[in-house]
């Protein structure tokens, strides 16, 4: 079978932003470091008024589908990820095709078009989708549009408020891709839980410190049944890209990760002879008296020259955009590979036929874990993105403007305001149909 993979990739970020240090932390009688340190938040992008989940990726759909010289008919799928979906029935993705049909010669009447649920997993759901179809042999040669774009929004003085974001990331999958080929191996970890959701409700209602431990668990789970399949030494993969629902997340799941993966390798060994091996549960009493050893054991890993040189080099460079945007759901595991690809491109390192872990996460929950291998057309496309001007070119919101964006992007209040940027050379969100659907139209 030929490689099947990311083909390409487009981001597209909120116009807005909100300064969490600045703005955000004065406002709310808090230190700025908790976001900046803490959290290891800079800043959210926000929508502006005229934006919301189709504009931005359809605006990320366009701008892919112009940069790789493609017309509607080779595009056999549209997948659109989403926890942010206004309507139960009709799905982004149609809304999106209706867009781009408004641009393009042509249609995507032939095109499979469908909306993947489950929290912040399922743009990587929807890739797995794609890859398969066009595995089967079932895609008539054509790509996959898979399009993972959120509004994370929170209610107002909520505790995932700091943490917000917008933006899309628009992703063609094919075969014999440029940027990365995905492989068979995946490991999953998922069960029942109830510590994020929107029950018919816009904004999550959130046991935070609950959600932290669960990633952390989902994840071990995925680790370790990624591990039954394939290698996993921290010397194997130049980067790992987490969900990064905010960077303070990751660095606990690195060190979680970190753990795991040198255990029984030559590097524990190595950190043996400063911080001793690491505690096996067999050797304890009782779960707690394990869990205490093992926490005394992650305190003293983390200040250890072989963790944190692996985590200034595998994951430090997966968070930068991320600091800047806060959390998009669905997008936001594949902003951090975007972020990685872009650090080693500026770095000058050549990248072509390493290995990606790329850890994904869902409240709810699921993580699934999966390794892609960087293919060699990977630094042509990374350079192609626009993200950097992209983000300087924000909208930078005092707290007053803040509140009224988030008024304005609340559906159970009838706020209107201006918009704070024009648009030009995109889609909008334009009003309401006789049905009551949004109706879009693209600015010149
Ligand atoms: P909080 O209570 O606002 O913050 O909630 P905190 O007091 O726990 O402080 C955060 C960190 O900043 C802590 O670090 C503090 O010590 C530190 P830690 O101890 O955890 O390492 N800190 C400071 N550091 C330096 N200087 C200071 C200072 N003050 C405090 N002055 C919480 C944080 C994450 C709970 C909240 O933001 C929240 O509820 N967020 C939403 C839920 C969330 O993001 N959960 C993450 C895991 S679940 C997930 O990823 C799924 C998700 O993306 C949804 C989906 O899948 O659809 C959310």
């Amino acid at each position: 079978m030929t490689t099947v993979g990311i083909d390409a990739v487009e981001i597209w970020t909120g116009k807005l932003k909100l300064d969490l240090p600045e703005t955000f932390a004065p406002a709310q009688g808090d230190d700025p470091e908790k976001y900046t340190k803490g959290l290891g938040l800079e800043a959210s992008s926000f929508p502006d008024t005229y934006e919301d989940i189709v504009t931005m990726g359809a605006n990320a759909a366009k701008r892919l589908m112009d940069r790789k010289g493609l017309v509607p008919d080779d595009i056999g799928r549209i997948d659109v990820a989403t926890e942010s979906a206004f309507d139960n029935s009709k799905p982004v993705s149609t809304y999106v095709a209706g867009c781009l049909e408004q641009v393009y010669d042509g249609d995507f009447h032939h095109a499979n078009k469908g909306e993947r649920k489950f929290a912040c997993v399922s743009g990587t759901q929807s890739i797995d989708d794609a890859y398969n179809w066009i595995a089967a042999g079932r895609s008539r040669g054509r790509a996959a549009l898979v399009i993972a774009t959120d509004t994370a929004l929170y209610a107002r003085d909520s505790s995932g408020e700091a943490t917000q974001g917008a933006g899309a990331v628009a992703m063609l999958i094919d075969e014999e891709p440029d940027l990365v080929a995905l492989s068979h191996e995946q490991g999953y970890g998922s069960a029942d839980e109830t510590d994020f959701l929107k029950p018919q409700q816009q904004f999550p209602s959130v046991d935070g410190k609950r959600s932290m431990q669960v990633y952390l668990a989902r994840m071990r789970e995925a680790l370790q049944d990624f591990e039954g399949q394939d290698t996993t030494h921290p010397d194997d993969f130049a980067y790992v890209p987490f969900h990064t629902p905010f960077p303070g997340m990751v660095r606990k799941a690195g060190l979680l990760g970190y753990r795991r993966i040198v255990r029984n390798t030559d590097l524990e060994s190595e950190i043996a002879e400063e911080i001793g091996r690491q505690p096996r549960e067999e050797a304890y009493e009782d779960r707690e008296a394990y869990e205490e050893a093992i926490q005394t054991h992650m305190d003293e890993l983390k200040q250890t020259d072989q963790y944190r040189s692996w985590y200034d080099a595998t994951i430090e460079p997966t968070l930068s955009i991320s600091r800047q945007v806060g959390n998009w759901y669905t997008g936001s595991v594949h902003v951090a590979r975007v972020s990685a690809l872009q650090a080693a491109a500026e770095a000058g390192r050549g990248l072509s036929g390493e290995r990606l872990l790329v850890a994904s996460y869902g409240s709810g929950a699921q993580a699934e874990i999966h390794a892609e291998t960087v293919q060699d057309g990977w630094k042509e496309e990374i350079e192609a993105l626009t993200i950097d001007e992209q983000l300087r070119r924000r909208y930078d919101l005092d707290f007053e403007e803040y509140e009224h964006v988030h008024d304005a992007h609340n559906h159970d209040l009838d706020t209107e305001i201006e918009a704070f940027t024009q648009p030009s050379g995109e889609f909008v969100h334009a009003g309401w149909g006789r049905m009551n659907e949004r109706t879009y139209e693209y600015v010149e």
